[in-house]
This record gives structure tokens, sequence and C-alpha cells, in this order.
């Protein structure tokens, strides 16, 4: 068979890892052809394409990134879109396609399905977000670079007697701050899920002082907003998906803690450097894992599926299953572990 793949959205530690799987057995096991669109869907758009052999893929498993380049595109966003990609993977003669990503990029191979693609997804994001799976990869990495960074801040923290704020991804769901926060023993952890008040999380850090202890770590994802929806923090930029670009709501945090409690505070955005680097092994394996399974599933035909990790097990799942409602953070972790140390 002629295989393509693609990687989407936002880039993530592992996806090299899935790239090598589906090379490796695709090309030993099944003697399929790989192609490799740059670029995410944009590059399928453009036919724009890479031979994916095994040589090519030698050296790439403990890589961060992708090999092949992503996007935001949308093609259902471009005039005539879809149609384009379905006459590009035509003239290419691709049998079938894997697609390698996140709510968006599977919603349209989702949407592509039913337009008579033969397609099967793999879930990818750091923010662990998507629906179907128990976990994707990328997010144990970006978790352990958040607690590792929440460590080093504690020590400067106690030094100066100062409340830390950690800025960290998370746009619709707060499972990154939620775990690193507990690993890294914050006194407040704010979320997308539970809106927040600021008085609320003040107080808190005012007991904590009266207790003597006054160094305090308060983990906030991007996508956190207050109760009464005052701090204005998006900066107005929308990509193809609809998304505004985050970014900010640690300052107005800080701000506020500063104020309100006199607190020597300081602010620590995170950002890209929890999507940069190497995946943990954790990482590796799992996309490992997934990239296996997507090859089997093309050659079992079972299109319009998704590849997803269920009580410890690979497991098929239609696409249609994983896209367009998030997976939130348990209220059990949250409120019954988590919130057990704030304050
Ligand atoms: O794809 C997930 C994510 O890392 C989000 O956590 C974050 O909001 C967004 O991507 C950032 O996107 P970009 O790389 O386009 O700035």
């Amino acid at each position: 068979m002629r295989v393509g793949l693609l990687t989407g959205g936002g880039d993530c530690p592992g996806l090299n890892a899935v790239i090598r799987a589906v090379v490796r057995k695709g090309e030993f096991q099944y003697g399929d052809d790989l192609v490799g669109f740059e670029d995410g869907w944009r590059g399928v758009l453009e036919s724009r394409t890479i031979i994916l052999d095994v040589e090519r893929c030698r050296g790439i498993l403990p890589r961060g990134g992708t090999i092949l380049g992503t996007s935001r595109t949308n093609p259902y966003k471009v005039e005539g879109g879809s149609r384009q990609v379905l006459d590009n993977l035509r003239k290419e003669r691709i049998d079938a396609l894997i697609a390698i990503g996140g709510d968006d990029t599977l919603g349209v191979a989702e949407k592509l399905g039913r337009e008579g693609l033969v397609v099967v997804g793999v879930p990818k994001t750091i923010d662990n977000d998507l629906s179907g799976t128990e976990v994707t990869f990328g997010f144990d990495t970006a978790v352990q670079i958040a607690s590792d960074a929440i460590d080093r801040l504690h020590t400067t923290a106690e030094s100066h007697d100062r409340v830390m704020v950690v800025e960290v991804m998370g746009r619709h769901a707060g499972w990154i701050a939620t775990e690193a926060g507990i690993a890294g023993g914050a006194a407040a952890i704010l979320i997308p899920e539970e809106p927040f008040d600021i008085e609320v999380v003040c107080a808190a850090l005012r007991k904590r002082h009266d207790r003597g202890r006054y160094a305090s770590i308060v983990v906030v994802a991007e996508g956190a907003v207050p109760k009464e929806g005052t701090m204005a923090v998006q900066s107005g930029e929308v990509d193809a998906f609809g998304h505004v670009r985050l970014g900010g709501i640690g300052n107005r945090v800080a701000e506020s803690i500063g104020e309100s409690t006199g607190f020597e505070t300081r602010v620590t955005i995170l950002g890209h450097i929890q999507r940069g680097g190497t995946p943990t092994a954790f990482d590796r394996i799992l996309a490992t894992r997934f990239g296996i399974a997507a090859i089997d599933a093309v050659h079992d035909g079972a299109s319009g599926q998704m590849v997803a990790l269920q009580a410890g097990q690979i497991v098929r799942i239609p696409l249609s299953e994983a896209v367009g409602s998030s997976k939130t953070v348990d209220p059990a972790l949250y409120h019954g572990v988590a919130e057990v140390f704030f304050g």
C-alpha cells in the first residue's frame, strides 16, 4: 500500500516516535511505501511530500518536534479546500492516510473520512484534553518539564519569601497545571474547569503566611478564568480553528496577589518550553505503540478510527467519538487530591 502521514496542530514530543514506528512496521512487515506530507493539512493542499523510509527515520526517536513539520491549516476554511485535499491525495496515489494530531487535525480527518478518505487517526496533544484516550503522548513530558521548573522555583521562592506564579499550557483543560502542581507541591492551582476567585486564593496564601511559611507556588493554566470574568487576557489573534491566542493570565494573577496580600510576587511563563525537546521514556513508548497500532489499523481496513489508550491497552475508537468535546480534569483529582494541599 501507499500510506500517507501528516502531523498537524501544535507540535509535541513523541511525534517523531510515531512516524518512526509507522515507517518501520509499514516498510519492513507490510512492504508499504510511506509518503510524508509536510506541515499538516497545508502540505496536502499544496502537494508537498517527502519520501519516508527506515533510513530517513534513523536517530529521530528521542528528538522533539516533527520531521514532517506542522501547521494549524484547516482545509475547511480554504475555498474548495477539502476537494483539493482529496484530489491531491488521489494524484499522489495514497491508499490511506494516517493523521497525527489533536482535536482540530483529527476533526478534519473525521470529516474527510465521511467524504470517502481512508483515514486513521493518532491522538496527540501536550494538553491531554482529547476524548476517548486516557492519555496522549507529549503530556508526560510537559508535566515533567513543568514540575522540574516548579522544583527550581521553590528554592528561590524560599530564599526570598516570595509567591511564585507559574503559568503553564492548557487552553481548555488544566491537566498540566493539576498534575505538575500536585507533583511540585503547589499552594494553589487555577484551571479552566474551575473559575477562580482571586480573593479566595489570596486568603489561602495569607493563611499559609500566618503559619510561618511564606514562600508559595501558584500554578495557573493559560486558559484559567476568574469567576467574575474581569481579567481580560487574550491577545485577540484567532487561528484557522477559531482559537484565540492565550497568554497573560499568570501576570494578571501575580499582580492581583501582590496588590491584595502585599507579598512579593513573581511570575514565570513556561510557554513553549513545555513542548520542546526530548520526550520522556513514557511518551516514546506510548507514541511507538500508537504508531504500530495505526499502521495495523490501516491494514485491517479500520478507516475512520483512532487508536487510543484505554485501561493500559491500545484500542480503536471511531474518530467521531474523540473529536468535538474536550476531556477535562477529573474533579476527583482536582478536589480530592490537589486541593488538599492548597493554602
Ligand atoms: O496544542 C496545544 C497548545 O500547546 C496549547 O496548550 C496552547 O494554547 C497552544 O498549543 C499554543 O499554540 P501555538 O504554538 O500556536 O502558540
